[in-house]
């Protein structure tokens, strides 16, 4: 059994197979194919903070797959009132096929794991969001192709989805720079294990300079709402522009996971750029997820 919590849980082998099967699955339900591996099977989907992309594309995706999905959130559910993440797990795990969880601390998603006897996806983390980069990393495929020896610029803040970014680099083998202000950049640890594939940078301009990919991310993130004021201040010269756009390759495409706030870390217009490639972007966390339920559940069973 496999879980999935952050993207060096899979070899890049598993990881390539998934972002082929993720194309396949797109293409066969755009062709109203039914394909139900996962009749009967049960997802268990925790939400302490909020979503509207991951529940609505794990519940359809498992509704697709023959399956279906039970949103549990800390309101009404024994966790909001302290019942341990384990005896959640033990309990949860005997019940369902599989766990998509969404928390803080990415220490509560591993202990959740470690008590758990079905496969448990991370739904995002304070520190990770590798279901994000599934999806990112099958639409640069679609749009340029592979994404191998490429480069990639990330601006903004060094939090969960630039991790990701960064063991996407390990991974899938492309160059990353990172522009995050002082003060906001990536965990260290997680820079350094990827080694000379990972720039930092503080100027978005030169992050940007013939890159293929330019992704980024709120400057304050789920649980980060206190900072807002200081963070709007200090990430104001980080805005991606139609102009930042312009300094890039010929060929860049601009991806952000969304939700965007237009005006703070996206210029107004940037989302209606020809180069943006964002809506395909979420609608593939759809077919990326099915994929990956289906080679934990099936495949690799
Ligand atoms: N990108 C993403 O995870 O979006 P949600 O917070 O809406 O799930
Ligand atoms: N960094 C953001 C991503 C939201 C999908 C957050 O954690 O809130």
């Amino acid at each position: 059994m496999k879980h999935f919590l952050t993207l060096t849980d899979l070899t890049r082998s598993e990881l390539q197979r998934i972002i082929r099967r993720s194309i396949e699955l797109k293409a066969m339900q755009y062709a109203g194919e039914i394909h139900e591996p996962l009749k009967n099977r049960i997802m268990g989907m925790i939400f302490e903070k909020s979503s509207t992309r991951t529940r609505v594309s794990f519940e359809a995706g498992m509704a697709q797959l023959g399956g279906s999905a039970i949103f549990l959130s800390p309101r009404d559910t024994q966790l909001g009132r302290g019942e341990p993440i384990e005896d959640a797990a033990r309990v949860l795990s005997r019940m369902v096929d599989v766990v998509m969880v969404r928390t803080f601390d990415h220490s509560k998603l591993e202990l959740f794991a470690a008590n758990s006897k079905v496969p448990v996806i991370n739904a995002l983390t304070d520190d990770f969001h590798p279901c994000q980069l599934l999806a990112d990393m099958q639409t640069f495929y679609e749009h340029r192709g592979n994404i191998a020896g490429k480069t990639v610029a990330w601006i903004g803040d060094g939090n969960n989805m630039c991790h990701s970014y960064i063991r996407a680099a390990m991974q899938f083998d492309f160059q990353l720079r990172i522009a995050a202000p002082e003060g906001f950049d990536p965990k260290a640890e997680i820079v350094a294990e990827a080694g000379d594939r990972i720039t930092l940078l503080r100027d978005p301009a030169e992050a940007v300079l013939g890159a293929n990919l330019v992704a980024t991310d709120v400057w304050a993130s789920m649980g980060q709402e206190d900072e807002q004021e200081e963070r709007l201040r200090k990430f104001r010269n980080y805005q991606v522009s139609r102009a930042l756009l312009d300094q890039a390759a010929d060929d860049v495409i601009f991806m952000h996971c969304l939700p965007a706030h237009r005006g703070e870390e996206v210029s107004e217009d940037l989302l209606d750029d020809p180069r943006a490639v964002v809506w395909d972007e979420a609608e593939n966390r759809l077919h990326a997820q099915k994929a990956l339920l289906e080679f934990l559940l099936v495949t690799h069973a």
